[in-house]
């Protein structure tokens, strides 16, 4: 029997939740953090702040803040089986989400709990704490290092800069970076969010939720893009390159990293908020060139979409900007994607708070279209 039922594809235009964590108006180009304007609150909150915020719906207060801060801090450090996780995973040359994934998981062991659903609180604490300091290890133990242990005495992303680089980053290096973990702190329901409610809407547990989340991000149609968009802009390498190497690209029908969006149809207003950032870190500094580089690049690549696919409204989005800034700042491009987890954990976290208050388990449905009538056949006949 046939049945006559549409597949939505990619759970397109489907609303699967309501949440008060953040509003993305793609025909207007909006995004709201928890009642925040994102070009209102990303260039001036702490991370501490943000992830107050999405997890209680207020901003704190000097003294909530200071207690929460200091309660974040205390988290930081990792134990020796997690090291020990990441350096096989750096003799393996693991990818570094697969890396973030591995260690995460090992966060289980910090706060057993013998529950399914563990201890939501006290694992959203550890992962966002932790999980810049499994990133930033990970990244020492590959280039031969040793991980640095994590600073009380530093905030939350002055600490990571810190872990990475193995010195204090400066107050401009801090706000950048800052600006950017606020930026994809959260974003509706995306595909890594979506995967984080599904895996809490089963009443498991936090560590769980992240690590399953993390798997989502890895993907280059996600948040594994910023590097392919940097990479774009250095093998262009000059502006009058950039409409013939993108030409090609386009007519060999490649995507083109850092553009087009499910939910934004104008400019990704994320896009906008990481450029400000951008200009002022690249602002008289040796790299000024590829900054202006970029930008140029950005109008052909524009140009050129709405040229090859005409009515698509395919846009800037966060990660063409995301690279700049975390290329700004020093950073790999192996250390990109595991960043945007660093942000974006305060996200999950907060989105599993609010889905365990959902007492329904998500559970979309398919259309089944293979065969029915076969008849089983032992091996020895097949
Ligand atoms: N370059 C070239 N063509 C594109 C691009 C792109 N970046 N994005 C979409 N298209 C084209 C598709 O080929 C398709 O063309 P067609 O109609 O001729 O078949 C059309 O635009 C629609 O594409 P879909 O894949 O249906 O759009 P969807 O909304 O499902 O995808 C996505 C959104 C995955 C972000 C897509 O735009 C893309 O692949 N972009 C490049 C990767 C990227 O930058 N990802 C980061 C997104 S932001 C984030 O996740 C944090």
């Amino acid at each position: 029997m046939s049945q006559h039922v549409e597949v939505n594809a990619g759970l397109e235009g489907i609303v699967a939740a309501k949440t008060r964590l953040s509003m993305v108006d793609g025909q207007q180009g909006r995004l709201v953090i928890a009642g925040y304007p994102l070009e209102n609150i990303a260039p001036h909150a702490s991370f501490e702040e943000l992830v107050y915020l999405l997890w209680r719906g207020v901003l704190p207060t000097s003294a909530q803040l200071t207690e929460f801060a200091a309660a974040m801090g205390a988290q930081r450090a990792i134990s020796k089986t997690t090291i020990d996780v990441l350096r096989e995973a750096a003799a393996k040359k693991l990818h570094a989400m697969d890396a973030l994934r591995m260690g995460a998981s090992t966060l289980s062991l910090y706060n057993p709990c013998d529950d399914a659903g563990g201890n939501p609180p006290v694992d959203a604490l550890s992962a966002v704490a932790r999980f810049p300091t499994i990133v930033a290890a990970y990244y020492r133990l590959c280039k031969g290092q040793e991980p640095v242990a994590p600073r009380s005495d530093l905030g939350h992303t002055a600490n990571y800069l810190y872990m990475i680089f193995g010195t204090e980053p400066r107050p401009e290096q801090v706000r950048a970076c800052e600006t950017y973990l606020n930026t994809v702190s959260d974003h509706g329901l995306n595909a890594s969010t979506f995967t984080c409610r599904v895996i809490t809407s089963t009443r498991s547990d936090v560590i769980s939720a992240v690590v399953g989340a993390i798997g989502a991000l890895k993907g280059p149609l996600h948040g594994g893009a910023p590097g392919p968009a940097l990479d774009m802009v250095f093998e262009i390498g000059t502006l009058e390159n950039a409409e013939p190497w993108l030409r090609k690209k386009l007519s060999a029908d490649e995507r083109l990293m850092g553009f087009g969006h499910r939910v934004y149809k104008v400019r990704d207003p994320r896009a906008d908020v990481l450029s400000a950032a951008a200009a002022k870190l690249f602002e008289g500094g040796d790299e000024n060139g590829l900054y202006k580089l970029a930008l140029g690049v950005e109008q052909v690549c524009l140009r050129l979409l709405e040229e090859y696919k005409p009515g698509r409204k395919l846009q800037t989005n966060v990660e063409y900007y995301t690279a700049l800034v975390l290329h700004g700042l020093g950073m790999p491009t192996d250390l990109f994607t595991p960043t945007f987890a660093v942000g974006r954990v305060a996200g999950w976290t907060a989105h599993y708070f609010e889905q365990l208050k959902e007492s329904k388990i998500i559970r979309p449905q398919s259309i089944f279209d293979g065969p029915q009538d076969k008849t089983w056949v032992p091996a020895e006949s097949r």
